[in-house]
C-alpha cells in the first residue's frame, strides 16, 4: 500500500511543484520505487513541466473527483506515473462544494490505485480550497517547502496554525514529515537568518504530535538550473547531474520518503 505525500503550502512559488517532480523521479531512480504524481493544481505548472501540454489533456483529475470515474493515469514518462491537471480543474473546486463527501473525492479516487504505487505524491494547488482539503484528506503525511526568506519566515507561523487546525479537522493522523526550506541563497545574510529562524521554530513546536516526526531538511539552494531543467521537461539530475550541491538535498529528503513506504 503506498504512502500518501502532499507536498503542501498556501503561499504561491515555494517550489511544490519543482520538488515534487524532482523527489518523484529520485524516488524512482534512486529507490526503485513505484511513484505516481497527481497535479491537483489547476495552473498546472507540473503537468507542463514534465512535459504534458495541459489543454490536450482530456481527462484529468476532475472527472475522478466529480464523477468518481477512474483517475486518469498517464505512464509515457517512464520514471513515474502522472494524474495531469488543467485548468477546467477549477470548476471541480466549485461543483464539489454541494456534493456529498467533497472532501473525500480524491482519498476514494486513490483509494482504487494505492496498491499498484510505493509512493503518491500530491502536487498541492497554493491555496486552502476544496482541492487542498481533499489533499489533506487523502494524505499519510505532508511535506512543507518554505522559501528560505525572512518574509516568508512570519507567514510560516500562521500557515502552520492554519494547517494544524484544518487537519485536525478532517484527517487526525496526518504527520508533517518533514519542511524543505527552498531558493536558499548562501550569500545573504537574510537566507541564513531565516534558515536559523525556520529550524527554531519547528524546533519549538515538537512538541504538538502533528509535528513531532518533522525533519528540517537541508535547504535546496536557489538555482537557474531549475528553471532551465523544467523548460526543457528534465529534472534536475537529468539536466545537471553535476550539481550535486541542489541534488545532494533532493535525495536526502528521498531518502527519508523512501523509508515510509
Ligand atoms: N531552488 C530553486 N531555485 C531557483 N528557482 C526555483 C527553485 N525551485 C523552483 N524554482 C522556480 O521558481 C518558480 C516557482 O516554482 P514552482 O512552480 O515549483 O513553485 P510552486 O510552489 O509549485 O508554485 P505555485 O504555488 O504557483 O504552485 C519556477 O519558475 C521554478 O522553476
Ligand atoms: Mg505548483
Amino acid at each position: 500500500m503506498g504512502s500518501v505525500i502532499a507536498l503542501f503550502n498556501m503561499s504561491g512559488g515555494v517550489g511544490k511543484s519543482t520538488l515534487t517532480m524532482n523527489l518523484g523521479y529520485h524516488l524512482s531512480q534512486d529507490h526503485q520505487k513505484r511513484v505516481l504524481m497527481v497535479d491537483m493544481d489547476p495552473q498546472a505548472s507540473l503537468t507542463t513541466f514534465v512535459g504534458f501540454s495541459p489543454f490536450d489533456m482530456e481527462k484529468t483529475v476532475q472527472q475522478a473527483m466529480l464523477a468518481r470515474e477512474p483517475l486518469p493515469i498517464l505512464q509515457e514518462l517512464g520514471w513515474a506515473d502522472l494524474v495531469p491537471a488543467n485548468i477546467f480543474l477549477s470548476q471541480a473546486e466549485l461543483r464539489l462544494s454541494s456534493e456529498l463527501r467533497r472532501e473525500y473525492r480524491l482519498a476514494d479516487a486513490l483509494e482504487k490505485v494505492r496498491h499498484e504505487y510505493d509512493v503518491i505524491l500530491l502536487d498541492c494547488p497554493p491555496s486552502l480550497g476544496l482541492l487542498s482539503v481533499n489533499c489533506l484528506v487523502a494524505s499519510d503525511y505532508l511535506l512543507i517547502p518554505i522559501q528560505a526568506e525572512y518574509k516568508s519566515v512570519e507567514a510560516t507561523i500562521n500557515l502552520l496554525q492554519v494547517t494544524y487546525e484544518t487537519a485536525q479537522q478532517v484527517n487526525p493522523k496526518l504527520r508533517v514529515v518533514g519542511a524543505v526550506p527552498t531558493m536558499y541563497d548562501e550569500r545573504t545574510k537574510q537566507s541564513q537568518r531565516a534558515l536559523e529562524a525556520i529550524s527554531e521554530m519547528f524546533e519549538s513546536i515538537r512538541g504538538n504530535k502533528f509535528f513531532e516526526k518533522t525533519t528540517v531538511f537541508q535547504p535546496i539552494p536557489r538555482r537557474t538550473h531549475f528553471a532551465n531543467a523544467t523548460a526543457e521537461h528534465q529534472v534536475l539530475a537529468q539536466f545537471a547531474p553535476k550539481l550535486v550541491d541542489a541534488i545532494r538535498p533532493l535525495q536526502e529528503i528521498t531518502q527519508r520518503l523512501g523509508a515510509l513506504t
